[in-house]
């Protein structure tokens, strides 16, 4: 039994990713085991603004850990960035008894964990996103399934590419973050990857690039393309145009953000879920759970937004070389 905490509050945030259920599950049954009344708050901060709180049990989180998307539900609150609104959060974690919270989201998320912890509610952040984008942490929840999701989705379009001897543009998610596009495109084996981290915008270097594949005898001409850089449609109808090559667009879309989690996301966020619930029993605040160099770790969560990402230049590097399109820049 804890001396520190009476009540947890766990909440998802951001955008969905395979495997909020098991850090939910995870977060509730070691609460309970350690003596702790757990509640779970619906819809993020959006949902905590509107008293959607109610008492979780052990059955409650019964049933999920295979489950993509998140029993809690999950929203962007823009209130929440509101001084006024965070008080107001604060206020309702008092008024139904939470002394601590569990945010598993992305790096907005933790703002407003940051937030809320500034107004007396302790917090701990779980790394809940499928892009990867988070700086405190080499895996984020989500992402393992994310990417096997559009893999498998690529080796089909790959499968039809090459049928009909075309090029295809698949567009993966990731807006500001191109860790899904370049692990596909390692992972698919792709001509090119464009991801919003590197891209130069030079266009007629990626027609050279088609016209060259084809005159070496390739069959098909695969570029995995991020969101961040999108356009795919018109990028492919310029790219038929200019090479004289049948180019078809595909945007995988919201698929990659659901889905039964893969066993890494599973144990990971179940692992992650626990040591929140760890720390926030021992009246610990202000972390967030991530890994690095392959071991589990907190890091304090002002240092961990202050943090900046950089994208493996060693992955883009082999993945531009074994797609023979070698990095000119380097
Ligand atoms: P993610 O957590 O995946 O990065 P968002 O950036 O959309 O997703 O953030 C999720 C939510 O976190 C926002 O809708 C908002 O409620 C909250 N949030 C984001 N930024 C802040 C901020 N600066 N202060 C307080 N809350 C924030
Ligand atoms: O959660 C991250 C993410 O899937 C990004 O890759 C993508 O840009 C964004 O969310 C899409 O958000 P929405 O669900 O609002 O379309």
């Amino acid at each position: 039994m804890s001396d520190k905490v009476k009540c947890i509050g766990v909440l998802t945030s951001g955008g969905d990713a395979p495997g909020m259920n098991a850090a939910i599950r995870a977060v509730v049954r070691e609460g309970l085991a350690k003596g702790v009344r757990m509640v779970g708050i619906r819809r993020g901060y959006a949902g905590l603004l509107q008293e959607e709180i109610s008492e979780m049990d052990a059955h409650s989180v019964s049933d999920i850990i295979s489950r993509g998307g998140t029993i809690l539900q999950t929203a962007r609150c823009k209130e929440f960035r509101d001084v006024e609104y965070q008080k107001k959060g604060a206020e309702i974690c008092r008024k139904h008894g939470i002394d601590a919270i569990v945010v598993i989201g992305g790096d907005g998320s933790y703002q407003g964990a940051r937030a809320l912890s500034r107004q007396g509610i302790n917090t701990v952040g779980l790394p809940g996103t499928i892009d990867l984008d988070i700086a405190s942490t080499e895996y984020t929840i989500g992402f393992d399934t994310a990417v096997n999701t559009a893999m498998e989705a690529i080796d089909k379009i790959r499968d039809t590419s090459t049928s009909h001897e075309r090029c295809s543009i698949v567009e993966v998610m990731g807006r500001g973050a191109g860790y899904i596009a370049l692990w596909c495109g390692i992972a698919n084996g792709a001509e090119d990857v464009l991801l919003p981290e590197k891209y130069d915008f030079d266009e007629q270097k990626l027609v050279n690039h088609i016209i060259e594949s084809k005159r070496i005898g390739k069959q098909h001409h695969l570029i995995i393309n991020a969101e961040g850089i999108g356009h795919s449609v018109s990028m492919a109808k310029r790219i038929e145009a200019a090479t004289g090559i049948e180019t078809r667009a595909t945007i995988l879309g919201h698929m990659q953000r659901g889905g039964s989690p893969t066993a890494k996301d599973r144990v990971y966020a179940s692992t992650m879920g626990a040591m929140a619930v760890d720390l926030l029993c021992k009246g610990v605040t202000d972390r967030v759970i991530g890994q690095l160099g392959g071991r589990f770790v907190d890091t304090d969560i002002e240092e961990a937004l202050e943090m900046q990402k950089e994208i493996d230049e060693f992955q883009v590097r082999i993945c531009r070389t074994f797609g023979g399109f070698p990095d000119e820049t380097e």
